[in-house]
């Protein structure tokens, strides 16, 4: 038997070889047959016109350029037809080297699914896996081989635009949604027809642009980056991404794209990454606005240099290369190992096996038609809602509730819902997206009056609409009151410097907490907004992100009770942006306060208390959950040993729930000053009411090591405590052990 097996595992492992082998072979064969001026061409892509996602910076003739070899791959072109005429044209040049499609398929295509940051709120990696294995089932059928996802940037900034495209501020639930998201979007292996190419961005340290303002600056220690903001792009390396994305920031004074420490010591190096590297839109020539280089043509030797290997919309590789090469400056051995890496994928992908494989109009209509796309998405938006308030119990609402005023400036609207980073497909049309009032509409029993009122706009300072809402809400048994942030209001380039509810909305929620009527108060938004006001008058207050398509039904679900909230807030909210950054896992200081009233020459505001609004891994249930028991399996560990830590979680409220029970450690004394806590593992559990479970944490050295100043990772013996909790402030149980040699 044993032989059988031993047998059966060197025939797998030969044929892996082999496979590979032949795929090296075919690559190295065909780049023999290619002129420079060819090469070049792999190395550079285009954007087509189905969506502008950037600013444009030639307008070439796309069209005759393919033709002539000179485009590898293009982006924001889509749809099974569309795609497939392009590749027609790639396949009348002389080698008939397939294109590579790439698009932004951030959080689904036809079907979409809450905002990343928001479904990081789910902390299930089960429904985030799913949700990216549904989006590149989706857009894989509609031509697309690669999507410009996931964004795994850690941000402490909720001023940043784009913290509404990835998993919030923390590292450990970062590293996790970022494997889950690659092994969805790549399914079992590349070149299976429902897969498409996952590309991790941005590479790297986006997320600490200085300010919280776009493209800005990044300037943190190196310990800093491997600690904080590199692990997540390990993770989803871990997990088999195929493509990394570099990002627009300099980091230190170098720009991401031309850094060689980062992607060629780094990534390609000491992680040994073989897919290719993508510059991010424009970025090989933004180098010049920089200051770094002088030209496109010391761009474009800059960023070759450093290990970019393809370039988005710059034309600098286009224009550059080949003279660069003819000079001696760049060897063309430089551009022969971006050329493999960018060949390997595509033979990967099975493209030069049939290069329309991905363009099958048949299997589009049948994937973006699929009941079970919408079935996940409706799931996956209930379970992304965070509950901040009930205080007076008011939700879960009643179905037979007689009537219901629905206000506000998002009750109606439709594809909004989709938020930012949603695909535009022109040809589809939006009746499928269910906005709030469909949900609400469909939830309620005929007995129930449903009543309609606008009240404002979100940005707009016009107060003429509040009379209305009023009226409808004092006819109201139950206000539903939906406001927050227009889904365009957080994205790429969508920096805040006040992140309150803009307009005169929060107006409106003081002249309707004056009619008396119990009110639920919906906050839509990509990133986590100051509300105090509203968060310190309204007992019932529900954090609802932009959900995608099934918005609508997902937060009926909740507000009715179908759905028992379970979401957690994956990023800290402030009270105000002076408090900005703000995040849990901050270091200790040498003075820290005592309390919030503790002002006497310690770390804090004398105008402000230190804690958030609200806490990372804050959410509330309709049911309520006692954590018990906590036993540690020793009071020393060994570094080569493990160690058992389990808690029992009670359901003692009245109804079925979900708990994400979390686990955080601290270093007491350490070489290198340790955050005050550290999230090291959590565990999402469903009890049934009056259910206990007893779950097991383990604690292993990986957990308990950490980046010292010569960056080496390791553990250092000494005391550490143990909390466990339902946030990063609400710890209910807390232990201590000792490492030991
Ligand atoms: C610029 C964005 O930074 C990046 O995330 C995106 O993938 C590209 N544009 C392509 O749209």
């Amino acid at each position: 038997m044993k032989k059988h097996v031993s047998l059966m595992l060197l025939l797998i492992s030969f044929s892996g070889i082999s496979q590979q082998k032949s795929i090296d072979q075919k690559v190295n064969e065909l780049l023999a047959k290619m002129t420079l001026e060819e090469k070049i061409g792999q190395l550079n892509q285009y954007t087509g016109d189905h969506a502008v996602t950037g600013p444009l910076t030639m307008n070439p003739n796309k069209k005759e350029e393919i033709k002539a070899g000179k485009i590898g791959s293009m982006l924001n072109v889509l749809g099974a037809n569309y795609t497939r005429g392009y590749q027609e044209l790639a396949m009348q040049s002389r080698l008939k080297i397939p294109l590579l499609f790439g698009l932004d398929v951030v959080h689904g295509y036809k079907t979409t699914f809450p905002l990343p940051l928001a479904e990081a709120a789910s902390w299930d990696l089960d429904a985030i896996e799913l949700g990216a294995r549904i989006a590149a089932r989706e857009s894989a059928a509609s031509g697309i081989h690669w999507t410009f996802a996931p964004m795994v940037d850690i941000s402490r900034d909720p001023r940043w635009g784009r913290v509404m495209e990835g998993a919030g501020e923390d590292t450990y639930l970062g590293s996790k949604i970022a494997y889950a998201r690659v092994k969805g979007f790549q399914g079992n292996k590349l070149g299976d027809l429902n897969s498409v190419m996952a590309c991790v961005k941005h590479f790297a340290a986006y997320g600490a642009a200085i300010g919280g303002r776009d493209y800005n600056s990044v300037d943190v220690s190196e310990r800093a980056l491997w600690e904080t903001y590199l692990p997540p792009f390990k993770s989803a390396l871990d997990a088999g991404a195929a493509t990394f994305m570099n990002s627009f920031n300099d980091i230190n004074g170098i720009p991401a794209t031309g850094n060689k420490h980062i992607q060629r010591d780094i990534l390609k190096g000491k992680w040994k990454f073989d897919g290719f590297v993508v510059s991010d839109w424009g970025s090989i020539g933004e180098m010049i606005n920089h200051g770094y280089s002088k030209d496109k043509k010391e761009a474009a030797y800059q960023a070759i240099t450093a290990g970019s290997d393809m370039d988005m919309e710059s034309n600098s590789y286009r224009y550059s290369l080949a003279e660069l090469v003819k000079e001696g400056k760049v060897s063309e051995s430089l551009i022969d190992d971006a050329v493999k890496r960018i060949l390997r994928k595509k033979f990967e992908m099975g493209l030069f096996d049939d290069p329309y494989r991905y363009s099958d109009a048949k299997r589009q209509q049948k994937e973006l038609n699929n009941p079970e796309n919408t079935k996940a998405a409706r799931e996956i938006a209930a379970k992304s809602i965070v509950l901040l308030k009930n205080e007076a119990n008011t939700l879960p609402l009643s179905k037979a509730t007689k009537t219901i005023g629905f206000i506000g400036p998002m009750v109606k609207l439709k594809r909004a819902n989709h938020g930012f980073w949603a695909i535009d497909l022109k040809d589809v049309d939006s009746s499928y997206i269910v906005s709030q009032w469909e949900g609400l509409e469909r939830k309620v029993g005929k007995n129930t009056k449903l009543l309609y009122a606008k009240g404002c706009g979100i940005t707009s300072p016009d107060k003429s609409g509040f009379k209305e809402a009023v009226d409808v809400a004092n006819q109201s048994d139950v206000v539903i009151l939906s406001v927050g942030e227009r889904h365009d209001m957080s994205g790429e380039a969508k920096s805040r410097s006040s992140i309150g509810l803009p307009g005169v909305q929060e107006e409106l929620i003081k002249e309707l907490q004056k009619t008396g009527k119990p009110i639920v108060v919906l906050i839509n938004a990509g990133r986590p907004l100051v509300f105090n006001w509203t968060a310190d008058n309204m007992p019932t207050i529900v954090y609802t992100w932009w959900l995608g398509s099934e918005a609508g039904n997902a937060i009926s679900d909740v507000l009715f009770g179908d759905y028992n909230p379970s979401g957690k807030l994956p990023m800290t909210f402030p009270r105000t942006e002076g408090q900005i950054p703000i995040y849990y896992n901050h270091m200790s200081t040498g003075r820290p306060a005592k309390n919030e009233d503790d002002k006497n020459y310690v770390s804090a505001y004398i105008d402000l208390q230190n804690s958030p609004k609200f806490a990372f891994g804050y959410g509330l249930s309709y049911t309520t959950f006692k954590y018990s028991d906590l036993k540690l399996s020793k009071n020393t560990m060994a570094k080569n040993d493990k160690l058992e830590v389990s808690v029992t979680i009670t359901n003692t409220g009245k109804r079925l729930g979900e708990e994400v029970v979390q686990l955080y450690l601290r270093d007491k004394v350490a070489s290198i000053v340790r955050p005050v806590k550290e999230l090291k593992d959590f565990r999402k559990i469903k009890l049934s009411a009056g259910e206990s479970k007893t779950i097991v944490f383990t604690i292993d050295d990986e957990k308990l090591a950490f980046y010292h100043e010569n960056l080496e990772f390791k553990s250092e013996s000494g005391s550490f405590d143990v909390m466990v909790g339902a946030s990063s402030e609400d710890i209910r149980l807390k232990g201590e052990f000792e490492l030991s040699e």
